[in-house]
C-alpha cells in the first residue's frame, strides 16, 4: 500500500513493488490521476484516499487485504509549501501537519492494526517518507521541516513500541526532482538551500532505497548520508547554524542559476 502514489516518489516506490511481485494498491487524494497510474504501472487498485482522514486509511486497508496478507505500508503522501513561517497563511500551515503529520500517524495506526488484523499475520512494515529536512534547521521550509522532523520522532519511537515483527522506518532524502520540487519559489530561501547540497536526487534512487527498507532493521535512512550526518550535526548548535545560513544560501543560488 503506498500513499500519494499518483506522482512523484510514491509512484516510483510502488512501480519498484510492482516490479518485485508484489500486489500493489496505490491511493491519493487525486482520484483521477491514482487510477492512471495504477493502469499504467500495474498495481491492482488505484484508491481516492485523503490521508487527512483517519476512516479513509482504514478502508483503503481492508481493499489491499481483499488482495493478499499486507506486508507493506508506504505513508508517503505529502504537502511541500515552502516559505517563512510569518510568510505562510494559516490554511497552508494546517495542510502542512494535517498531511504530513496527521496523515502519517493515522496511516500507521491503520497499517499497525491490519497488520495485527484478520488479513494480517502480526508482522509487517511501514516506511514513512519523511525528509533530510526533518534533522535539522531548515529556514524558508520551517513548517514542512517541522512536520518532517515530527515524522521522524514518531517513527522511532513506534518502531520502539510495536511487536518485534513489525518493522518502522523513516526515508529522509534530500532534494528528489519531482513537481513538489518544481512548484517551490525558485527565489526563495528554501529553494536556495534545496540548492547547496549539489546533486538532486532521482524518484528511482529513493524509491529502491525506500523499498530495500523492508524487511531490515534500519529505522532512518537518510539520503545522502554524508547530508544526514551534516545536518545531525548543524542540529547541535543551531545558533550557530543560523549564521551559515546566508553562505550555504549563496551557494544554492549559485548552483540554481547554473541551471
Ligand atoms: N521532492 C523532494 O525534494 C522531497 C524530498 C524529501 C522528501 N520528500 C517527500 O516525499 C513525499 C512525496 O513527495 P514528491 O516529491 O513525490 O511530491 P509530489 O507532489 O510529486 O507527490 C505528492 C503526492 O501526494 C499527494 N497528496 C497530497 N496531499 C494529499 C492528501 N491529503 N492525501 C493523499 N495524497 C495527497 C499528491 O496528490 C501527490 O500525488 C512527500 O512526503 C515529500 O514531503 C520530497
Amino acid at each position: 500500500m503506498v500513499t500519494g502514489a499518483a506522482r512523484g516518489i510514491g509512484r516510483g516506490i510502488a512501480e519498484r513493488l510492482v516490479s518485485q511481485g508484489y500486489a500493489v494498491v496505490v491511493t491519493d487524494v487525486d482520484a483521477a490521476a491514482v487510477q492512471a497510474t495504477a493502469a499504467e504501472i500495474g498495481a491492482v487498485a488505484g484508491l481516492a484516499h485523503d490521508v487527512r482522514d483517519p476512516a479513509a486509511h482504514r478502508h483503503v486497508a481492508e481493499v489491499a487485504a481483499g488482495h493478499g496478507r499486507l506486508a507493506a505500508w508506504f505513508n508517503n503522501a505529502g504537502v511541500g509549501d515552502d516559505g517563512r513561517l510569518s510568510e505562510l497563511s494559516e490554511d497552508q500551515v494546517r495542510r502542512l501537519v494535517e498531511v504530513n503529520l496527521l496523515g502519517v500517524l493515522w496511516g500507521m495506526r491503520a497499517a499497525l492494526e491490519a497488520f495485527a488484523g484478520p488479513g494480517g499475520d502480526g508482522s509487517g512494515d511501514i516506511v514513512n517518507t519523511a525528509s533530510l529536512s526533518g534533522l535539522g534547521p531548515v529556514p524558508g521550509y520551517s513548517v514542512y521541516a517541522a512536520t518532517k522532523a515530527a515524522t521522524v520522532s514518531a517513527t522511532m519511537s513506534v518502531a520502539a513500541e510495536s511487536p518485534r515483527r513489525v518493522r518502522v522506518h523513516a526515508i529522509c532524502p534530500d532534494g528528489v526532482q519531482t513537481a513538489m520540487l518544481d512548484e517551490q519559489d525558485p527565489e526563495g530561501l528554501g529553494a536556495a538551500l534545496v540548492h547547496s547540497g549539489g546533486r538532486i536526487l532521482t524518484v528511482e534512487e529513493i524509491a529502491e532505497l525506500a523499498v530495500g527498507l523492508v524487511g531490515t532493521g534500519r529505522v532512518v535512512r537518510t539520503v545522502p548520508v554524508w547530508r544526514g550526518a551534516l545536518m545531525r550535526t548543524i542540529s547541535l548548535a543551531p545558533g550557530v547554524a543560523a549564521k551559515g545560513t546566508a553562505l550555504f544560501a549563496a551557494q544554492g543560488r549559485r548552483a540554481l542559476r547554473r541551471g
